[in-house]
């Protein structure tokens, strides 16, 4: 047995936001040449941690100790110091500069002044060693999102660190560079570094971990056990605090007419960047069409111009026959188009109003809530009590501001307000993000009965496992272009994969 090597202790990690406990005495420890996950759902305390351990934060009580010695960080350079380096979420890089700058950014020491050919060629060495693939003289605007976490990631070896936290850095990978990130991770085991992996993906979890560490708000339900004898279901429970059934059942629905054809449209993102590139799509009766891809790639400026919230400079948009591009929003609400839109607060919802005004926003102008400018409150409050019910909308009453339900509860109220419109075209985006497994179930449950009610739905989603559980065919789509489609019997992650990466189907075997 080789002694267990404790690179990093954390005790009692007490750290509050206004009005949070991110971390309840929290305690983690990672050994010398494990992954460690960190797993949870969003907002149970995952970043906050690690950004205690990164010198990020200054945590209120608790104590760090790094190879033995106790610690005390007060910025990210202490830290990096004591060879502990995060890649954040959000990348750090500077898109003007070259990856061999980006790399010494910062690094004031003397003996870092080489001349750049000899960075490179020691940057390169450490690529070798990693395999961490990308030019060094690339400027870093030009990389992939892929070869930018690479760059990341040579940063923090190219400053020694021994331990490395990355914060859910497959959320923005293709699943090939998935795999191709934990040849990387695995490279770094065998060299005697320690690795944090945050995730909330289970499957992820279970395939590149040692050992996982579970919080649920803020305070850890599951303490380092071994990944390998943990199953599914069991590390789920852990993370939302009950029973989770992970089987999504598709009655089979024939396809009918086209309700939604997305013609050559061409639109520009909110920098007048080009997002949608001559994109096409079809949307029939019954079926469930998602959209993979990577995020940026234009996904969101679609949902946008199908609802009517973004021009397009040039295509059509039908609906129902009707040609609804550049029109505005209530065009498309009166072709019955229901939109479960990415930003739940802002665009979603009116927080400062009650969850019963917010559940009949969409049928305000209509008897019997409304009689000319007169609402009826008496029919409004029955409505809304009986959509809370049906929705299973976990509140105090109908009366509450919509801002203080939680995200589950206020998809939930979106759906609920969306569906009773009687819709014949959804355009779900992102509709489960952030939301806990339960709440996930019944999103879904909703857009299932929708399909079998011969809605046409177009998902757009970053989980890769909801596309393939819910859709009946699957679009790939990158910088703004359609890459071909498969049926959902037939698709296999490796060609969604390559369709996400910018391979168009069917050139796959070509390449
Ligand atoms: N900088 C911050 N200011 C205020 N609240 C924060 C901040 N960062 C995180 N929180 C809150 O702390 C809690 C934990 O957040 P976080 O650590 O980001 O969770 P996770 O990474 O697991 O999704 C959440 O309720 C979040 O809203
Ligand atoms: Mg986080």
């Amino acid at each position: 047995m080789p002694e267990i090597v404790n690179a990093v202790e954390m005790r009692g990690i007490v750290k509050r936001f206004p009005g949070v406990l991110a971390n309840d005495h929290v305690d983690f420890d990672l050994r010398q040449g494990e992954v460690h996950a960190l797993l949870g759902e969003n907002g149970a305390g995952k970043s906050t941690l690690m950004n205690v351990l990164a010198g990020m934060y200054k945590a209120e009580e608790g104590t760090i100790f790094v190879d033995g010695k106790r610690v005390n960080f007060g910025s990210p350079r202490d830290a990096i110091a004591a060879g502990i380096g995060m890649i954040h979420q959000h990348f750090m890089l500077v898109p003007s500069q070259t990856v061999t700058e980006n790399i010494i950014l910062g690094l004031s020491d003397p003996r870092f002044f080489l001349p750049l050919d000899a960075l490179d060629k020691k940057i390169l060495a450490l690529q070798e060693q990693y395999g961490l693939k990308v030019d060094p003289k690339a400027k870093i605007w030009q990389l992939s999102v892929g070869e930018q976490q690479r760059v990341e990631i040579l940063k923090m070896l190219y400053r020694g660190a021994k331990v490395l936290i990355m914060d859910e850095p497959t959320a923005v990978l293709t699943p090939q560079e998935v795999d191709e990130l934990f040849v990387t991770l695995r490279s770094m085991l065998t060299r005697g570094h320690s690795i944090v992996f945050i995730s909330h993906k289970l499957d992820e979890v279970r395939a590149i971990a040692n050992r996982v560490t579970v919080l649920r708000h803020g305070k850890v339900t599951a303490a380092g056990v071994t990944a390998k004898g943990a199953t599914k279901a069991q590390l789920a429970q852990l993370m939302v605090g009950r029973e989770v059934l992970f089987t999504v059942k598709r009655n089979p629905v024939k396809a009918g007419d086209v309700v939604l054809s997305v013609e050559n449209v061409c639109a520009e993102n909110d920098r007048g960047v080009p997002a949608l590139r001559e994109f096409g799509i079809q949307v029939r009766a019954g079926e469930i069409v998602g959209i993979a891809g990577v995020a940026g790639n234009g996904q969101s400026e679609l949902a946008q111009v199908i609802t009517g919230l973004r021009k397009c400079s040039c295509g059509r948009v039908v609906v129902a026959g009707d040609d609804i591009a550049n029109q505005d929003p209530r065009s498309a609400i009166r072709r019955h188009v229901a939109h479960v839109p990415e930003d739940r607060h802002h665009v979603g919802s009116s927080p400062g109003l009650s969850l019963s005004d917010n559940l009949i926003m969409k049928s305000y102008r209509e008897s019997p809530v409304s009689r000319g400018w007169v609402l009826n409150r008496p029919v409004i409050r029955n409505q809304s009590n009986h959509l809370k019910n049906e929705y299973d909308i976990a509140a105090p009453s109908v009366d509450v501001q919509a801002r203080l339900l939680s995200g589950g509860n206020l998809q939930k109220a979106i759906l609920a307000r969306e569906m009773t419109a009687g819709p014949k075209l959804i355009i779900a985006v992102q509709p489960t993000r952030g939301l806990d497994v339960g709440a996930i179930e019944a999103v879904q449950g909703v857009l299932l009965r929708e399909r079998e009610k011969g809605t046409a739905i177009l998902l757009i989603s970053e989980e890769l496992e909801e596309i393939l559980s819910l859709s009946d065919r699957i679009v790939g789509i990158y910088e703004g272009r359609n890459m071909g489609e498969l049926r959902a019997e037939e698709a296999t992650l490796t060609e969604i994969g390559l369709m996400m990466a910018g391979t168009p189907r069917g050139d796959a075997g070509t390449r």
